[in-house]
């Protein structure tokens, strides 16, 4: 199944892996992006990556320029791991996310714009990550009944990692700078003396892209400031 759905001023698609293979845009991959799914050492990687990929030059040929075609668009990747639209597109932003059976792009023509899926089915393996939570938002969680703990945690995560790609910053910022209040109308802010004039828009809802269900945040980013010329947070090394 292919979901698109707006959200605030996003357009979110989310696709299963098998869907996303199979929209014409595949053929669209570019050669570097091949390469790089050569680099995965595991099938389910290597079909989660080349989904997403075609699914954002899907969603970009349709709701950003039908002009272009999907073999057309071009992309960069700055210090941070932050991919972009290559050429004069500044206030054109895309994410993307993958996880499990279902890979996901959210697009803005009017913002820098982060987005993270999670399937609400929790493995053996998955555990709390309770250090990426402020001393607020592990307050809240442990006052909740167990069986509701990792769909509200899930939101937590979601929302998390979602300000860190609209931020750009993906791994580089701490999880416990971002501050998250959930509830109707959930809000994001980041501690962070570098960030004092971003203003964030958090979005929260569940898709149903197959049976198993998922979590997603969406998160634009109003750049008042743009990140200091002494960068605050360390480059991952790669
Ligand atoms: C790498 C990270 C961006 C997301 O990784 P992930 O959850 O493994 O994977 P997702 O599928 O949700 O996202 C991957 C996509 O993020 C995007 N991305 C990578 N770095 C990015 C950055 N700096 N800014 C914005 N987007 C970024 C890429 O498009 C990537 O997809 P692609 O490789 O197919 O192009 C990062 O946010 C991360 O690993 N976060 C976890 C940090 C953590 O564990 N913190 C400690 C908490 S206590």
């Amino acid at each position: 199944m292919i979901v698109q759905e707006r959200i605030g001023s996003v357009t979110v698609w989310a696709a299963t892996l098998a869907d996303a293979l199979h929209l014409d845009a595949f053929a669209a991959v570019s050669v570097d992006e091949l390469e790089r799914a050569k680099e995965y050492n595991s099938l389910a990687d290597r079909d989660r990556f080349l989904s997403g990929r075609t699914l954002l030059r899907h969603a970009l040929s349709q709701t950003v320029d039908h002009t272009t075609a999907e073999d057309e668009w071009t992309f960069e990747i700055d210090r941070y791991g932050k991919p972009s639209v290559a050429g004069h597109l500044p206030q054109l932003g895309f994410s993307i996310s993958h996880t499990g059976n279902c890979a996901t792009v959210a697009v803005s023509c009017h913002a820098a714009v982060g987005v993270d899926i999670e399937a609400r089915e929790r493995n053996d393996k998955q555990e709390i990550i309770w250090e990426c939570l402020t001393p607020c938002e592990a307050r809240d969680l442990s006052r909740v009944a167990e069986h509701q703990q990792w769909d509200r945690f899930l939101s937590y995560w979601t929302a998390k990692e979602a300000c860190a790609k609209a931020l750009g910053l993906g791994v580089a910022i701490p999880f416990d700078a971002i501050g998250i209040t959930l509830g109707a109308s959930p809000t994001a802010t980041v501690h962070s003396s570098c960030f004092t004039d971003a203003e964030l828009i958090l979005a929260l809802t569940t898709l149903e892209v197959d049976a198993t269900g998922y979590r997603l945040g969406v998160v634009t980013h109003e750049q008042k400031r743009r990140l200091q010329a002494s960068e605050p947070y360390p480059v991952p090394s790669s």
